[in-house]
């Protein structure tokens, strides 16, 4: 199925210019960018993105993460795109994660894991209309 989905490359990996080589994985295994752009994250962006974790012990210090340098956010596009994008992250701490992901490559440790991508179809669809306007996006090049 032809699916959207996105990816936040998050300070940690901005600051550690990876960010060429992140992008380079998804383009290598087929997806279209049909989105780009540099993203200051902001607390209500923040509170609706992460509403599932407010009550979590951790959502303060992610919070600050997020904000502490723009985010590069992508939308990627292409035949199961949603768990394409999750197979070449890897899980969500690094040191769980394959060699070869983009996680254990470039991350650390969970909070700094390099990238945020969609959980599922509503979670990427939610989070397209958060950072784009539909005339920010290309659909027609997936
Ligand atoms: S949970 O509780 O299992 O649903 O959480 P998890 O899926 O492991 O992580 C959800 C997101 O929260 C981030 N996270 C953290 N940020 C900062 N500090 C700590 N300790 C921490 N633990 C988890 C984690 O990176 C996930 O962010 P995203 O953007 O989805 O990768």
């Amino acid at each position: 199925m032809m699916e959207q989905t996105v990816v936040l490359i998050k300070p940690d990996g901005f600051a550690k210019k990876v960010v060429g080589q992140v992008i380079d994985r998804f383009e290598r295994a087929g997806l279209s960018i049909v989105g780009l752009k540099l993203v200051r994250l902001t607390q209500a962006i923040l509170d609706v993105w992460y509403a599932h974790h407010k009550d979590k012990p951790f959502f303060p210090e992610l919070c600050s993460q997020m904000m502490a340098t723009p985010v590069v956010a992508i939308v990627l596009a292409g035949e199961g795109a949603i768990q394409k994008v999750f197979d070449l992250c890897g899980p969500t701490d690094p040191q769980d994660a394959a060699p070869g992901t983009i996680r254990k490559d470039f991350g650390v440790d969970k909070p700094h894991n390099v990238v945020h991508r969609s959980d599922s179809a509503e979670a990427a669809e939610k989070e397209i209309g958060l950072l784009f306007t539909s005339a920010e996006l290309y659909p027609e090049r997936s």
